[in-house]
Order: structure tokens, then C-alpha cells, then sequence
């Protein structure tokens, strides 16, 4: 699976920790910045790594600002994008069974590495439910 992950500032060490985790247990994974701690809009992020995740069918994203959640505000104007914010495991395992969610936003500045390693391992591990009702409403979520 293709694993598009991108921070702002606030999010740059938890990424950088986050990706070198994931490249190891054997995932492609295209880091999209920021590549430095300086000052950076996190709007501007999360509007580049949706339009890879769309871009690229059954790829996932994973997005950290300082609380994850300005990000995933910004990644869910997105058309197409499904975006949870998730500060442990079982919410992560449940935007995946329930909600489809195909892109993943974390609190750099909320979350320790371990919780968060965790977290993005459930997020990836776990299928969409097979249920239909689940799929019905996945597919109301997008705007007419
Ligand atoms: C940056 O200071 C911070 O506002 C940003 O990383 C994020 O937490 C916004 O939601």
C-alpha cells in the first residue's frame, strides 16, 4: 500500500519518526514535507498530500499538525477525502471499518511516538466493514 504522509512544523518530529517506522515494516511511502522545522501553513500540506491520495487509488494518507486538527479540516474540503483525526488506536480502527477513511490526522504536539505508531498501524492494518450499511453511508457523505 502507497502511504502519502506530510506535516507542518508542529508535526515535522512526529513525522520524521513516523515514516522511518513505516518504511521499515515494508510500506511505500512518499514523505511530502515539510523537510525542516521552520514556520510552515498547514493548509498548504494537507491540500498537496490529498491531491496525491487521490491521485493514486487505495493510497492513504497521514497528515500531523500540532493537534491534528486543523489539518484534518483542511484535507476534508477535499472531494473524495475522508479524513479522521484520531489520538487512539480505537478511534483509527473504527474511521476504518465505519467511515472508510482514507486519510489519517495526528497532534504532533498531543501524541507520544509509541501511542502514535500505534495508532497509524490500526489505521492501516484495519479493512472497511463489509456491511452495507456502512457503505451507503459512506457514499452520502459526498456533496451532490
Ligand atoms: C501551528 O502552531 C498550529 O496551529 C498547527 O500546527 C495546528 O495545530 C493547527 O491546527
Amino acid at each position: 500500500m502507497k502511504v502519502f504522509i506530510g506535516s507542518d512544523h508542529a508535526g515535522y518530529a512526529l513525522k520524521e519518526a513516523l515514516r522511518d517506522h513505516l518504511q521499515q515494516q515494508g510500506y511505500e511511502v512518499e514523505d511530502i514535507g515539510v523537510f525542516s522545522p521552520e514556520p510552515a501553513d498547514y493548509p498548504d500540506v494537507a491540500h498537496r498530500l490529498t491531491a496525491c491520495v487521490i491521485a493514486e487509488p487505495g493510497s492513504r494518507g497521514i497528515l500531523l499538525c500540532g493537534t491534528g486538527i486543523g489539518m484534518c479540516i483542511a484535507a476534508n474540503k477535499r472531494r473524495g477525502i475522508r479524513a479522521a483525526h484520531a489520538e487512539e488506536p480505537l478511534s483509527a480502527q473504527l474511521a476504518r471499518t465505519h467511515n472508510d477513511a482514507n486519510v489519517l490526522c495526528l497532534g504532533g504536539r498531543i501524541l507520544g511516538i509509541e501511542l502514535a505508531k500505534a495508532i497509524v498501524d490500526t489505521f492501516l492494518q484495519t479493512p472497511f466493514s463489509a456491511e452495507e450499511r456502512h457503505a451507503r453511508r459512506v457514499q452520502k457523505l459526498e456533496l451532490p
